[in-house]
């Protein structure tokens, strides 16, 4: 299992970085009823050229990794609750973030919520290529208990190591009070910016590279959860051309332990993992319809990792080429658009993706527009892009990531363990717009508790990286790199 997790280029997310802030948290705050909210900050405008240059600036992937590890439940009193985080949306829907709290005072962290991957971990004080964003210094907390294990993960171009720890971490209203997380000391550059400290892993254990059993998963097997799932809507600023590069927007809303019904219409779709899948978020893409043409999906290349850490839609190439198939004057990317495919902008493309047999929903053309590549506007890229995850079958074919998920309310349920699609309110999608307040985190004096019982059993030091990744994490990297060179292009024209 582990070694057939690795190739998980998840970490392939091309558009995932960001530029960095210079401001701090407004202190605005507020508290739920049974959990918390919890809002953060936003920048000024900038100009459209602006974007393209510090997009092309900051392209870096997303780390991903997978694992083994069992974990046991604890027979603790809990409370059953749910609770909220507001997210932050940075660089026109590149990345999505949240905040939580670490250590004994608490000390708040912003970090990248990922459903495709499975370990939380943050930039320690020691880290050298982490300047200008919060870290975490285990001197610092009363609770912390260094684990003296190395750790390292892989990620589409690059990596991270330290080492872990445990303490309290706290989110959204719910502590647990010795979640084991890494504190990492080195990492490629790029990867932390813009106030983002870290990253929280909401996949299965199965494939958690610390061993650990992920926050999330802890609550829900604690009982701590009102419903045993989690949710999230996510905003669309990527067809507002006003929205600079760096600027961080109302990211939309992450809710843990139950839904927020107004954000939403209508039945949740839930549709099953298959069997013997959890690890990521996997389900069985059944349905694949471009500008309302069937497009074939092979049996072999049917698994799809749903993922709110990858900005795009990775899948495989010949399937990647049916879709432009169908899109009247497009062409395979040459050169640095190796792996993306560039078509007439003013086609309005309509991509419908159904699973497990159930209904098919649509992405937007405007998230299928991911870019113009020259100053005229004639010709885009499309943000459905080839990657090629390994041979291994244990392996998704597809990633599923935020293009798709910003056109759907998406929750993850651990039992029976499923991923739930249901239509945007009126509300929800009244909610992309420029300039909302977003209130700062905040710690609650009273959150619900539950305890790990998966102290980490084993660690991935070296197990990680090595040969299985470096094939699938190379060749995710290419479209980072084309992106970075579409970008430039299209600065250097302006
Ligand atoms: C980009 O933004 C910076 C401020 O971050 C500003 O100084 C610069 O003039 C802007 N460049 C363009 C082309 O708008
Ligand atoms: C934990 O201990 C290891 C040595 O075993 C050290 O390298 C690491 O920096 C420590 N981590 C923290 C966060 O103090
Ligand atoms: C539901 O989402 C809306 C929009 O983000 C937010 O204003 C509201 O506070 C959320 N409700 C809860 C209970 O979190």
């Amino acid at each position: 299992m582990l070694a057939t997790w690795l190739p998980l280029a998840l970490a392939a997310a091309p558009l995932a970085l960001a530029a960095p802030h210079h401001s701090s948290p407004n202190a605005l705050s507020r508290r739920e009823s049974s959990g918390q909210t919890m809002n953060l900050m936003k920048r000024a405008s900038h100009s459209k050229a602006n974007r393209t240059t510090a997009w092309a600036a900051k392209q870096a992937a997303r780390l991903k990794s997978k694992y083994q590890v069992a974990a046991k439940t604890s027979d603790l009193e809990t409370r059953a609750a749910e609770g909220s985080n507001t997210l932050v949306n940075l660089n026109s829907d590149s990345t999505y973030y949240g905040n939580l709290a670490v250590g004994t005072p608490p000390t708040s962290y912003n970090v990248i919520l990922d459903t495709g991957s499975s370990d939380l971990w943050l930039a320690g004080t020691t880290c050298t290529r982490c300047q200008g964003v919060p870290r975490f210094n285990g001197d610092d907390s009363s609770t912390f208990a260094n684990l003296s294990q190395p750790f390292s993960i892989q990620y589409g171009s690059g990596a991270a190591s330290g080492s872990l720890g445990s303490d309290v971490v706290q989110m959204a209203g719910f502590e647990v009070p010795n979640q084991a997380f890494a504190v990492v000391n080195r990492v490629t550059a790029n990867l932390l910016d813009d106030g983002i400290s870290g990253l929280l892993g909401l996949g299965f254990n199965t494939i958690a590279s610390s061993g650990a059993t992920p926050f999330a998963q802890t609550l829900f097997e604690q009982g701590a959860l009102t419903q045993p799932l989690f949710s999230f809507f996510l905003t669309r600023f990527l067809d507002v051309l006003t929205v600079a590069d760096d600027i961080a927007q109302f990211g939309g809303q992450f809710t843990i332990g139950g839904t927020n019904t107004t954000l939403y219409t209508g039945d949740i779709e839930f549709i099953d993992i298959p069997a013997g899948r959890e690890g990521f978020w996997t389900l069985e893409m059944t349905s694949l319809i471009v500008q309302g043409s069937t497009v074939p999906v092979a049996s072999a290349n049917r698994f799809a990792a749903i993922d709110t850490g990858t900005t795009l839609v990775g899948g495989p190439a010949a399937a990647i080429a049916d879709i432009f198939a169908q899109i009247p004057g497009s062409q395979k990317g040459t050169g640095d658009l190796d792996g993306f495919w560039v078509y007439p902008c003013d086609t309005a493309v309509e991509v419908q993706l159904g699973f497990g047999g159930g209904k098919s929903w649509s992405v937007s053309p405007k998230d299928f527009e991911l870019m113009p590549i020259d100053r005229f506007g004639l010709n885009c890229v499309g943000a459905f892009f080839e990657i090629s995850l390994g041979s291994s079958s244990a392996n998704p074919s597809w990633i599923v990531g935020d293009t798709f998920l910003k056109n759907v309310y998406s929750v993850y349920r651990f039992d029976p363990p499923s991923v739930g699609f249901a239509a945007l309110s009126d509300l929800a999608q009244g909610l992309n717009v420029v300039g909302q307040a977003q209130p700062s985190p905040t710690i609650v004096p009273d959150p619900v508790r539950a305890t790990a019982d998966s102290s980490p059993t084993s660690v991935s030091g070296t197990g990680l990286g090595g040969s299985v990744l470096d094939g699938a994490a190379s060749r995710s990297r290419a479209p980072s790199v084309l992106l970075l060179g579409v970008l430039a292009l299209f600065a250097f024209i302006l």
